[in-house]
């Protein structure tokens, strides 16, 4: 038996099912084209980061593509930025005049993207940044735009941030009642570790982080909550990286998603060149996938309201594969077999799919699977691929390894991460 995860509050069973999600980072940082960072990076005043507010005008904007990109891809769910850290909306907030509805967008942009994933089948989430560089209630840390400026840091001193509370806690309310069923709430993120000595981070005492995840399961009981309010949430969300094997808390296997980026941004950095190849990006979703987790995958559209040309080939490049293989990402999970050297496999009861990173010359050699295989094939096309018990005379097994071997096909198949499906004995 493949481990199971411990049972979560939220309803996490569609989500260990569906493995493949959207990230969208979308705001006016987008106008800056240099990452979701920049004002805190570069220290922008808000004078100045205005002009980003004042040009952003989505004008290619349609949400439907997104959807049908995300959608081919065999993404089944998504996950948006409301606000992020620089404390720009897209949604029309009462508490702000700070959102899209003021820029040349002059309208709600969260409201049509969520009508178009839901026609296309995805699951909606909504990303909601915990810090805010912009309002004037947040107190001014180390991670804020203007933490170089001794003057600012001197007047804004007094800051109280149980008035950026009530925010945060107004704007998650509409957020939780104007838009339909919500799958996903994903909070980012608490930082009380950090000493500035002149400032601290801040966590779940400054959000209330108790009081906020009581009123998202009053709304919407069945809801995925991330675990960055420094208490509880659903699911684990490693970031940028491949965890070694399944995220465990306390010894245990846990719910878990990574979140990846196309090119290590995730708002829009238009002279980034650090783009992952698809292969690349196949090869992680196959790698959370047999580790027990999900995959978020980030696309930070352009300021006219777009998915960059490289984000839409990554895409369908990831499409083309799963058009043909997502039975062995859909419903699986991690195996208790052990699969040969630059191999992966994952399982969905008794059908083990073996990726194979490294196609290599004719024969592979799977310990513990003699006498366990009903029949194998080449998952993208479906045609047989033969297997023998192994033999100690030619070396290819040990006495108590039962391996069996597969013979392949000297031609790798035409596709980016070739899957031999084996159907297990009863
Ligand atoms: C971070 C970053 C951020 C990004 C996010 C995604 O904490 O601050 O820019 O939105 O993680 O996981």
């Amino acid at each position: 038996m493949p481990p199971q995860p411990e049972p979560t509050v939220g309803d996490t069973s569609w989500f260990v099912h569906d493995r493949f999600g959207l990230f969208i980072h979308w705001g006016i940082y987008a106008v800056a084209g240099r990452n979701e960072w920049a004002k805190s990076n570069e220290r922008i005043p808000d004078e100045k980061y205005q002009e980003y507010f004042d040009h952003f005008d989505p004008d290619l904007y349609d949400p439907r593509e997104w959807a049908r990109l995300a959608k081919q891809a065999g993404m089944r769910y998504f996950v948006v930025t409301t606000k992020h850290h620089d404390g720009f909306c897209l949604w029309d907030s009462d508490l702000t005049d700070y959102k899209s509805t003021n820029t040349p967008a002059r309208r709600d942009l969260i409201a049509p993207m969520v009508e178009a994933f839901r026609v296309e089948g995805l699951r909606a989430g909504f990303y909601h940044s915990l810090l805010d560089w912009h309002h004037p209630g947040f107190p001014v840390d180390g991670y804020h735009s203007m933490r170089d400026n001794l003057e600012f840091r001197e007047r804004e001193k007094h800051r109280d941030i149980r008035k950026y509370r009530e925010y945060l806690h107004g704007q998650t309310r509409e957020l939780l009642s104007r838009y339909g069923r919500l799958d996903i709430m994903w909070f980012d993120y608490s930082y009380s570790q950090m000493d500035w000595e002149w400032s601290k981070g801040k966590g779940k005492a400054d959000w209330d982080s108790e009081r906020l995840i009581a009123m998202v399961r009053e709304h919407w009981p069945n809801v995925i909550l991330n675990d960055r309010l420094e208490i509880g949430g659903d699911i684990k969300t490693p970031e940028q990286y491949q965890p070694r094997s399944w995220v465990t808390v306390d010894g245990k296997p846990v719910v878990w998603e990574a979140c990846q980026t196309l090119n290590g941004s995730w708002g829009y950095d238009r002279d980034n060149l650090d783009w992952k190849p698809v292969d690349m990006l196949i090869r992680m979703l196959i790698d959370s996938v047999s580790k027990g987790g999900n995959m978020l995958l980030n696309v930070g559209p352009t300021a006219r309201g777009e998915f960059d040309p490289r984000a839409q080939a990554a895409l369908r490049g990831i499409g083309e594969w799963m058009r043909l293989h997502n039975r062995s990402i859909y419903g699986c999970t991690a195996s208790d077999f052990t699969p040969p050297p630059d191999c992966h496999y994952t399982q969905n009861d008794n059908r083990l799919y073996l990726h194979v990173f490294t196609w290599p010359m004719r024969h592979l050699h799977l310990d513990g699977l003699a006498g366990r295989v009903e029949y194998a094939q080449t998952l993208n096309d479906g045609a047989e691929v033969k297997m023998q018990v192994a033999s100690e005379h030619h070396g290819s097994t040990a006495p108590g390894q039962n391996t069996l071997t597969l013979t392949l096909p000297i031609q790798k198949p035409d596709v980016a991460v070739p899957v031999i499906e084996l159907f297990l004995k009863g």
